[in-house]
């Protein structure tokens, strides 16, 4: 989605700008751009559509000179991706950025057009640099103009504010948005604001999260934050200990291939200080929810978080015997839900900013619901607004098709029954202590099987022509065949579709025929036997089959074309291992067809907006 960075300080913006929206690149955009600040003249504007590159030539034809400036990378919601429509927006001696939606804009466009306002874009952000403008005409305080433009707009915002007669200064604001504050750490004084820390790791881990209705002055010297009632607050400091290099492919030929071989040591970090084998305890960041008076947990999530959250339920019904219902996100707020008393509500999500997880959200926890957040970023919207949160200290995730986040939420999952099944008593010390071992186990294991690369390679380029591929499996398999046909579909833009097998022959078998490949995911455990018939049944039509078998099972390869074997784990673990096979065949599917794997056409990393 959309992404800010702002600077003010003793160095050039320009460049420092740049570099910042370069690591934002990963979030998704289709246009660019930057407003510099100089004293004693007008700021000025470079933007254009289109990718990073073209902006950083306009820049070295036009170098724009100043030590202040804010910058924008734009993901089309009102208006199309144009040079217009890019940000930052001017009128008069305002610059702005903006990421959201206001949602009263027709209605104010309206006023401010019949009150002689030219408007230059068809954006709604632009009404702020109107609204901004007006408010100042007489001079005064920029926050405080700010704040008071901020009065007649509705709707979710992070803005960055620059205005010609306020030269070293940025005003910041956040109302439902990402948005933090950079502390600078250099000898002499500089200030950053941005909507993901990415964009200012390399020259500060001092942040400061704003929270909603918040506005913000920065200088180079101060960073001043005041409330939604505009009295000066305090906000705390964190450090973040992510690396930039973390941000960076470390050789990788993409983002998605370097994350995908993280995994193992993901899992480690998920595990780590977790278990305590001795007490048969899981320890979850200093959880403590009274599971005893839990009648239900409700799964809220989207895409994949949402195919990690149906591996969820599995895994809590099962080893904590609790009922769990798992809800998609964007359908949760809309249908009325019955949210009973004693009902625990986990929002599921990597970002911790995907719009209809956090409505859902806020809704449970309006109808009462304990809420409990499962989230990558640490000091996301989510993670801020559920009453508990677990991390999944998956590390800072690039590309736009999630992998290693995936994993981490199987772990949490785990995890999380374990917790669970114990404090209700559901399940014995031994048995406890077995899961841990066994989920111990699985980094090794994973770091093997992701030895087999090079083999499905050649798989990947055997099918890479193929125009649809249909992926089954049964209990804990059918969520994966869902993940392992979302991955290949918004990667390689080859359609893919998830089934459960025993759906097959319910509509899904007319499809087959020697032109469809069938990835089916036949692991032993409690559907063996079933999946094997349903394979048997894509085989006598002549579907091309694309197995994955569990280490040792030699009755696959008469049935298969094409067999990966996967270690043997305990059926519950077996989701950890049989994503990433899945994984791998999408990212080879995707490079041998040449797409732009890490970001990949018409998908943002994190969907801000409904
Ligand atoms: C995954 O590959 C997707 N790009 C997407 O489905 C994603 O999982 C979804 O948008 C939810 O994001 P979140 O986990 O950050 O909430």
């Amino acid at each position: 989605m959309c992404g800010i960075v702002g600077y003010t300080g003793h160095r050039e913006a320009s460049p420092l700008l740049l570099e910042g929206l370069r690591r934002l690149e990963y979030r998704g955009y289709d246009s660019a751009g930057v407003a510099v600040l100089a004293a004693g003249a007008p700021a000025r504007v470079a933007r254009c559509e289109g990718k990073l590159g073209r902006l950083r030539e306009l820049l070295d034809k036009e170098p724009i000179a100043g030590k202040c400036g804010i910058g924008h990378t734009r993901w089309a919601t009102h208006g199309r991706p144009t040079e217009a429509n890019a940000h930052p927006h001017r009128q008069g001696k305002v610059s702005i950025i903006h990421n959201g939606i206001i949602e009263n804009h027709l209605e104010l466009r309206q006023k401010l057009e019949a009150a002689g306002c030219k408007f230059a874009s068809e954006t709604d952000s632009e009404i702020f640099a109107h609204l901004v403008d007006r408010e100042l005409a007489g001079g005064g305080d920029l926050r405080a103009g700010v704040a008071r433009a901020l009065g007649q707009v509705r709707g979710t915002w992070a803005i960055c504010v620059l205005h010609d007669d306020h030269p070293q200064e940025i005003v910041a604001a956040r109302h439902n948005a990402p948005l933090l504050v950079g502390l600078g750490e250099a000898s002499e004084p500089e200030n950053f604001v941005a909507s993901d820390v990415a964009a200012i790791l390399e020259h500060t881990r001092r942040v400061v999260d704003l929270e909603d209705g918040d506005t913000a002055r920065l200088t180079r010297d101060a960073v001043e934050i005041f409330d939604a009632a505009g009295k000066a607050v305090r906000r705390p400091e964190r450090r973040v200990d992510w690396s930039p290099v973390a941000a960076e492919k470390e050789g990788f030929k993409h983002f998605m291939l370097k994350e995908i071989h993280e995994q193992p040591r993901v899992i480690s970090d998920a595990l780590a200080g977790r278990m305590a084998p001795q007490q048969a305890e899981v320890r979850l960041d200093g959880l403590d929810l009274d599971f005893g008076n839990v009648a239900r947990i409700l799964l809220l999530a989207c895409g994949t978080s949402y195919h990690a959250a149906m591996c969820g339920k599995y895994m809590l019904e099962k080893l904590a015997r609790i009922p769990v219902e798992v809800d998609l996100a964007s359908e949760f707020r809309y249908r009325d839900p019955v949210v009973q008393p004693g009902t625990l509500a986990i929002a599921v999500s990597q970002s911790g900013e995907t719009a209809d997880t956090m409505a859902a959200l806020r809704e449970a926890k309006r109808l009462g619901a304990t809420t409990l957040a499962v989230c990558n970023v640490v000091g996301s919207s989510i993670a801020r607004t559920a009453d508990h949160v677990v991390y999944t200290h998956a590390g800072p995730e690039i590309s736009v098709a999630s992998t290693k986040a995936f994993t981490s939420q199987l772990t949490i999952f785990v995890l999380l029954a374990l917790h669970v099944a114990k404090r209700r008593g559901a399940l014995d010390d031994d048995s406890i202590r077995r899961a841990m071992q066994g989920l111990s186990a699985v980094p090794e294991a994973m770091g093997h099987l992701l030895g087999q690369l090079p083999a499905i390679r050649t798989i990947a380029r055997r099918y890479m022509h193929a125009r649809d591929f249909l992926y089954l499996g049964r209990g804990l398999g059918y969520p994966v065949a869902l993940e392992g046909a979302l991955k290949l579909k918004e990667i390689s833009y080859v359609h893919a579709e998830g089934y459960a097998s025993g759906e097959m022959k319910h509509g899904p078998i007319a499809l087959v025929d020697e032109n469809l490949p069938v990835v089916v995911i036949a692991l032993r455990g409690a559907g063996y036997e079933k999946v094997l018939s349903n394979l048997a049944e894509v085989r006598a039509r002549g579907g091309k089959i694309i197995a994955l078998a569990t280490m040792g099972d030699r009755e696959i390869a008469d049935m298969a074309d094409d067999v990966v074997v996967v270690p043997d784990v305990d059926e519950l673990l077996q989701p950890l291992l049989a994503s990433v096979p899945l994984q791998l065949l999408a990212y080879h599917i995707a490079d041998l067809r040449g797409t732009d794997v890490d970001q990949p056409r018409n998908l943002a990393k994190s969907v801000t907006v409904e």
